[in-house]
């Protein structure tokens, strides 16, 4: 037994050899990343010696914590992954491959603290070491933190026969607390297993908050158990409905991946589909959203408000509160509040008579939150309200109507400039800008007769066509700083941000491909940030090391979309362009550099440049005439910057 055994393991051995590239001195990937990566890039990751060893058929994961049944799970999940994934890299990694070195056959997890819940703000580090001999070790302060340690490990694992990186040390930790992903199921319909799909992608991602927005003006698919005629007419059919047993199996499956399940009930906006079971609770439902005559009654097809001033309104809503916190143990809630439409209260006969005797819509809206506000809180919940409830223009209420310590304002509009707003005015904010982070843009009007696309010489559909067109680039989500223009006090009051997929025009058809690989560029940027140790955004450099981690999210079972032609990363060099950008900050530095600071951070912008293109040396003489640059630098990816 024990001779056929090692027979085997010495074929293995050989194979692997035959499989590996041996280095010659060479250990970047093509844009300056080991050709071995982990998404999100850890925040410490050493590797110096750039060896692998093969992985036992044998290796076992072990804790003293198997009793917690969300890491027991996560446990048998990863072990099953790392025996049976057998990745091909796109590009065969350059490693020191070493018979000499035993196979590894054990990761073991010690956690320090296995009671803490996985609330907003729990400890998610890790460090991972893998030694050339003897077992790993994963140590984590939470179970939270193991997971993301267990993912980081299996991303280091690849082939067949498996090998894994060895002489490996992480220690990693998040920038931002809070990283999601919000989805709309009232637009289009999602069935459960597409969300548990997204969720489990969403954790190898090292994202922790599914933000689910269940309801909305144009199907209410909840089954409330207090309030069931709402989703019995409410949603769009019996099978497309989620039951409590969905729920619970969406939340539990969260958190055996260590992510919180968000509930949003939008409201008083955004609830025409309330009124197929209760008409009396909603103010212009089921008119047409742009009337020939007046104000819009809405911000898209799909009309209604609940009543701020029915009685009623309150019974049913606070209904449906109650049974969704028994639903999401979850400590945040969200309330929405988002796009009250003026037009849509005025149609109301009540309202008009408030209005009439002096009242505002803004005091309706006070009305509506001091009637409701309260009421989440004594469910010992912290509230999340779009930011309309605070900024909008028309319709929004003072701050003193919403406590600092209690209220989370989640920002949509005008990207870095309502940010500031938020946290300048006290408030803790979570970013969602659309010019950034809505995953829906770019896919042309939904609405049907529109003669704009009838235009034979413009073209004018202008943008993509959609209200938040163009479609948002993976690039342009790495490369958005959610804490851009603020001070070190406001920095602090920014949670993190979520990218949102509204589902106007996406279902499980499309799912994967609208959120996959771009949200893993914020993943990336909100779990490390987006720039290397000398500030610069690394996202020349991230474009490979995506492009791989798309590649694996595909073998997973995740469709995400692909990046790039397969021929780029087998070509290296050959489909860099000279960073225009980069040189163009180069330049504008180079304007500015009168202290030894900025000439440095020039210098390394160049330098980076010049790296990126390095292997291709006809690129690489265009830069400088593209650059226009002749500073005290020469154009050289060897320049020493720290002078
Ligand atoms: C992470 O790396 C930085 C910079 O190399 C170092 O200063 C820091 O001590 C490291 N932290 C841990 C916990 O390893
Ligand atoms: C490979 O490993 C040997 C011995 O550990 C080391 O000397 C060498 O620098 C390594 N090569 C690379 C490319 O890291
Ligand atoms: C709402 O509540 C706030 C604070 O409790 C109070 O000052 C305000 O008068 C209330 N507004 C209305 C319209 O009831
Ligand atoms: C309220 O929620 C917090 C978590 O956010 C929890 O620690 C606390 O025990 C809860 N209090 C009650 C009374 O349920
Ligand atoms: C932010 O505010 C600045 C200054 O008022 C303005 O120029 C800019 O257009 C605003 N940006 C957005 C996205 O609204
Ligand atoms: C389509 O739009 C045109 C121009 O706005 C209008 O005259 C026509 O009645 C519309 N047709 C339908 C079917 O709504
Ligand atoms: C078509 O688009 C062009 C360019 O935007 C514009 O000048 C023209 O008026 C449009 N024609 C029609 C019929 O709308």
């Amino acid at each position: 037994m024990c001779c056929k055994n090692t027979m085997v393991l010495k074929v293995v051995a050989l194979l692997v050899l035959c499989l590996l590239s041996f280095p010659t001195g060479h250990v970047e990937g093509a844009n300056g990343g080991s050709a071995i990566n982990v998404w999100p890039k850890p925040r410490n990751f050493s590797w110096p010696s750039q060896q692998a060893a093969l992985l036992s058929p044998a290796f076992t994961i072990t804790t003293s914590n198997a009793h917690h049944r969300h890491l027991f799970a996560a446990v048998n999940r990863y072990r099953r992954l790392i025996l049976s994934e057998h990745h091909r890299p796109l590009v065969n990694p350059t490693v020191n491959f070493s018979v000499n070195i035993p196979p590894l056959s054990s990761l073991v997890v010690t956690v320090a603290d296995p009671l803490a819940p996985l609330h907003h703000g729990v400890d998610e580090s890790y460090s991972l070491i893998i030694p050339t001999s003897g077992p790993a070790n994963l140590n984590a302060e939470t179970v939270w933190g193991a997971m993301r340690g267990l993912e980081t490990f299996s991303q280091l694992v690849w082939g067949n026969p498996s090998v894994v990186a060895v002489g490996v040390s992480v220690w990693d930790s998040p920038l931002f607390g809070h990283r999601g992903f919000m989805l709309d199921t009232s637009r289009n319909y999602y069935p459960v297993e597409d969300i548990l799909r997204t969720i489990d992608a969403m954790s190898m991602n090292k994202l922790n908050v599914f933000h689910w927005h269940i309801t909305d003006a144009h199907s209410f698919p909840l089954v409330v158990p207090s309030e069931p005629s709402l989703a019995e007419k409410g949603s769009y059919g019996s099978d497309m409905q989620y039951s409590p047993v969905d729920v619970r199996k969406i939340v539990e499956y969260g958190l055996d991946h260590g992510v919180r399940v968000l509930p949003e009930i939008d409201a008083p906006g955004h609830t025409g589909s309330w009124a197929l079971a209760y008409p009396e609770i909603v103010t212009c439902a089921n008119m047409f959203w742009w009337p020939a005559q007046g104000d819009p009654l809405a911000a898209e097809p799909g009309t209604g408000h609940l009543n701020p001033l029915n009685p009623k309104t309150y019974q049913v809503l606070k209904n449906v509160i109650r049974d969704v916190t028994m639903l999401f143990p979850e400590p945040f809630y969200h309330a929405g509040a988002d796009e009250v439409i003026p037009g849509c209260w005025k149609t109301d006969p009540t309202v008009q008579s408030f209005l009439s005797k002096g009242g505002t819509l803004s005091q309706a809206l006070e009305i509506f939150i001091n009637s409701t506000l309260p009421y989440i809180l004594s469910l010992n919940r912290t509230v999340v309200y779009w930011e309309d409830v605070f900024l909008s223009e028309t319709v929004k209420v003072q701050s003193s109507n919403l406590p600092k310590e209690q209220v989370i304002l989640q920002t949509w509009n005008n990207g870095h400039n309502n940010t500031k707003r938020i946290v300048s005015s006290g408030y803790r904010a979570i970013v969602s800008s659309a010019d950034f982070y809505y995953l829906d843009c770019g896919h042309g009007d939904f609405t049907g007769n529109n003669s704009n696309y009838d235009n034979q010489t413009s073209g004018s559909t202008g943008n993509g066509g959609s209200w938040c067109g163009p479609f948002k680039t993976w690039q342009t989500i790495y490369n958005y700083d959610i804490t851009f223009g603020l001070t070190e006090e406001e920095e602090k009051l920014v949670l993190g941000g979520e990218v949102a997929l509204w589902s106007e025009q996406s279902d499980q058809t499309v799912l994967d491909g609208r959120i996959w690989p771009r949200t893993s560029a914020m993943a990336e940027t909100l779990w490390s940030g987006n720039r290397d140790s000398n500030g610069v955004k690394r996202s020349a450099e991230a474009t490979n090391r995506l492009n791989e981690w798309r590649g694996r999210m595909v073998s997973r079972g995740i469709g995400a979309e692909p990046i790039q032609p397969l021929w780029c990363i087998r070509n290296p060099g050959q489909a860099e362009k000279p960073d225009a950008d980069c040189c163009a900050g180069a330049n504008s530095l180079k304007a500015a550099a009168s202290t030894t600071e900025d000439k440095r951070a020039a210098c390394n912008c160049i330098k980076t440049a010049a790296q990126s293109i390095q292997p291709n040396p006809q690129a690489a003489q265009a830069l400088p005439a593209n650059c226009g640059i002749s500073f005290p630098y020469t154009i050289s990816p060897n320049i020493d910057c720290s002078k």
